[in-house]
């Protein structure tokens, strides 16, 4: 079994809607395909004779252990894969050894997410509404309900033109809500009620300003989440980010941007060892999350493999496909010549 398989089998059980949502890219997707390839691309450079007898996947991430330097991506809606829903999301990646995510747009509130599993770690994803008063009351409720960070999203000042979702005029089902506001989406004649719900409701003035913003009234450290430049970068750790996250938001915003697996090295020096940097966009693979980490990034995140796993089995079907992961990387690092994630580094690639 592998994440090939999962995704087919999860495209069995979806809907055309939520399916179109889930596996959609911006334009011609070509951002979608090409983070996939990117990763691909890269060759590794294995060391031998290295004693691989006992490999150790754990690591730490913003100091918080996990088992496997593997997150769960923030995505929105997670109740169309699955009945639990993000619910079923946490207690997967509490069983994985890993961060859940919340969602600014998740469809089980964020207090409910706490409460299913509530001894493991998690971080809320941050869209920033033009009624700033109803961010600094989400985040406020983040810090009181055991969020250890925010993940602040800045790649979706304007929706990308997702192509799939104005075709199924994309809605929520009935009786699924944006359940951290209690609210079903604005209605929308034809085309994606997600399209017309950014252009109504969320802020497309935002600047660096608001990571200082974010933090204050949060209390918490905040991730910039969809930089691909490194003077970006810089700017957010001069700003007070607590770390980046280098994403072309899986492909779904400016189609022909840069693929992650591209630009992460550019980003992991303009940050000179600051504020740690992860990254996510078409991981796929155990040798994927090596390079990532050869690369500099302390994780990765994955964002569709979790909604794979979720439409197949829900909060097991979340576990069983980190579980898929984590077996590739370890076996990954056996045949690096790598025992724990800190010998990974970036000899381990070809020029
Ligand atoms: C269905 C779906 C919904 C998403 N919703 C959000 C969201 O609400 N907020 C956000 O910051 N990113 C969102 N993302 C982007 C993911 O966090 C992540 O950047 C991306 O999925 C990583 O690429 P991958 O799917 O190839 O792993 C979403 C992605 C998908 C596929």
């Amino acid at each position: 079994v592998d994440l090939d398989a999962l995704e087919a089998a999860a495209r069995g059980l979806l809907t055309e809607n939520a399916w179109g949502y889930y596996s959609s890219g911006a334009d011609d997707e070509l951002t979608l395909a090409e983070n996939v390839v990117a990763w691909r691309r890269v060759r590794l450079r294995p060391r031998v004779l290295r004693d691989v007898s006992v490999i150790d996947t754990s690591t730490s991430v913003l100091g918080i252990p996990v088992r496997l330097p593997v997150l769960v991506a923030p995505s929105a809606y997670q109740r169309m894969a699955h009945d639990d829903g993000e619910r079923a999301t946490a207690r997967g990646a509490a069983a994985a050894g890993t961060v859940m995510c919340a969602a600014t747009l998740a469809t089980v509130s964020l207090e409910d997410v706490a409460a299913a599993a509530p001894d493991a770690p998690r971080w809320m994803q941050v869209y920033v509404s033009r009624d700033r008063g109803v961010t600094a009351e989400m985040v406020r409720r983040a810090a009181a309900a055991g969020y250890s960070a925010l993940i602040f999203t800045v790649d979706l000042p304007v929706l990308g033109n997702r192509r799939a979702d104005e075709r199924n005029a994309f809605a929520l089902p009935a009786g699924r809500l944006m359940a951290n506001f209690g609210a079903a989406h604005p209605s929308v004649e034809g085309g994606s009620a997600l399209a017309e719900h950014v252009r109504t409701d969320l802020d497309p003035a935002l600047t660096y300003d608001d990571i200082g913003w974010l933090r204050e009234v949060s209390g918490l450290p905040v991730l910039v989440k969809g930089v691909l430049r490194g003077d970006d970068a810089r700017a957010c750790v001069d700003a007070g980010a607590a770390g980046v996250v280098v994403s072309n938001h899986g492909g779904r915003q400016l189609d022909t941007a840069v693929a992650t697996a591209d630009v992460l090295a550019e980003v992991v020096d303009a940050v000179a060892g600051d504020v740690e940097v992860l990254v996510d966009g078409g991981v796929r693979r155990g040798t994927d999350v090596v390079k990532a980490l050869a690369l500099g990034a302390r994780a990765v995140l994955v964002g569709r493999p979790v909604l794979w796993g979720l439409a197949v089995g829900g909060d097991k079907g979340v576990a069983e496909m980190f579980e898929v992961l984590r077996d590739e990387l370890a076996r990954a690092m056996a045949l690096c010549g790598v025992r724990t994630v800190g010998e990974i580094s970036r000899d381990l690639l070809a020029r």
